[in-house]
């Protein structure tokens, strides 16, 4: 029986190197690539196809920050599925960031500067928008779209005598000072992109409890650093080509600079092939790679308290049956 795998921002960066390499691991797999944007999905599909011919991949329209996309595609997904195995959590934003150049001198000369660009932590802000379902649009794409979308397929998810797992795309810039349960949209800061991978990884541990009796596990993931369009969104390419050599030589001190997405999505396939069971729900997957290039799987204990990932849980219930609501009294006044 083919493993059904879906995976959201499959399109381009990690989530495209991640479908390869299922590909080149898997034979007998059905991809579907959930994505925005159609061309972008159809280009990704092609280049999967050139590599490997024999490949079944399917398209699916989805954006994960807009919560009627995300009802529809789990609409779809519920027409042409009996169950799904896995589901890679991986399309994420991180709009308008800057660099905040006062942390970045002052890391720069200190003893913390491998830390600093390890996990960047302090060094970017973000400017954040609220979006049409009048959500904090960082929150929206990286956290409630895909909880959502995970709440709609739970029937897929939860099916009797197998296993299936969820596998997030988080980050170390997961910082729990950016996080806060009174704010857990981040309106009011400038690290949305930190607060909502501390969400996410928040909202893992939530998950395991309530769904691991019923064969559903979930795991987080670090890429590490790799050069993608949210990377160029940073600084452009060409800096980051222009410090590559650096880069390099930091890969002796640190062996979070993964650098491509093939090397990034190390963790993510590995987990694959992992018996979900025998997995820690309070790690975090790091991909690295060695100063010599060789890529493994470090599993580091995330510093999250049960207490506060079940009023988190709490919280999305209640937004999302507000919004159902919202939804639901739209589509009494369209008729
Ligand atoms: N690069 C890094 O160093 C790094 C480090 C830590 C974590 N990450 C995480 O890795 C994940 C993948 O990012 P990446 O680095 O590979 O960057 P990327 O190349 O920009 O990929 C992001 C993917 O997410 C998709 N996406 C964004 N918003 C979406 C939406 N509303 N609905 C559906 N799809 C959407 C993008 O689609 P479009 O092409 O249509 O925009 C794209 O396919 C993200 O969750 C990111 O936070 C990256």
């Amino acid at each position: 029986m083919k493993r059904i795998v879906l995976v959201t921002g499959a399109n381009s960066g990690i989530g495209l190197a991640l479908c390869e390499r299922l590909l080149t691991t898997d034979s007998e797999i059905h991809l579907c690539l959930a994505c925005r944007n159609t061309q972008r999905a159809m280009a990704a599909r092609s280049a999967l196809l050139h590599s490997h011919p024999e490949a079944d991949i399917s398209l699916l329209k989805v954006d994960v920050g807009d919560m009627n996309s995300v009802l529809e595609a789990a609409k779809e997904i519920k027409k042409r599925y009996s169950r799904l195995d896995y589901i890679y959590l991986n399309a994420g934003i991180m709009p308008n960031p800057q660099l905040n150049l006062k942390v970045f001198v002052k890391g720069l000369f200190s003893r913390k500067v491998v830390r600093m660009f390890a996990t960047g932590e302090g060094l970017l802000t973000q400017e954040d928008h609220v979006n049409a379902n009048g959500l904090q649009k960082v929150f929206a794409t990286n956290v409630f779209g895909h909880f959502i979308l995970i709440k709609e397929l739970e029937p897929l998810l939860c099916c009797p005598s197998m296993t299936s797992q969820l596998i997030w795309t988080s980050s170390s810039n997961a910082h729990k000072s950016a996080f806060s349960l009174d704010d857990y949209q981040h309106s009011q800061g400038i690290e949305s992109y930190s607060s909502s991978k501390y969400a996410s990884d928040l909202l893992s541990l939530a998950l395991n409890r309530q769904f691991n009796r019923r064969g559903l596990y979930s795991s987080v993931t670090c890429p590490g650093l790799v050069m993608t369009n949210l990377t160029y969104g940073i600084l452009p390419s060409f800096f980051w080509t222009l410090i590559m050599p650096i880069m390099f030589l930091i890969r002796f001190f640190t062996n979070s600079f993964t650098l491509t997405p093939y090397n990034g999505a190390e963790a993510l396939v590995w987990l694959y092939k992992q018996n979900p069971e025998s997995l820690d729900p309070r790690a975090k997957y790091h991909s690295c790679t060695s100063g010599l290039g060789n890529n493994y799987v470090n599993p580091k204990k995330m510093d999250l308290r049960e207490d506060t990932a079940e009023a988190f849980y709490k919280q999305l219930l209640e937004l999302e049956h507000k919004l159902r609501q919202k939804v639901g009294v739209a589509e009494e006044a369209i008729k």
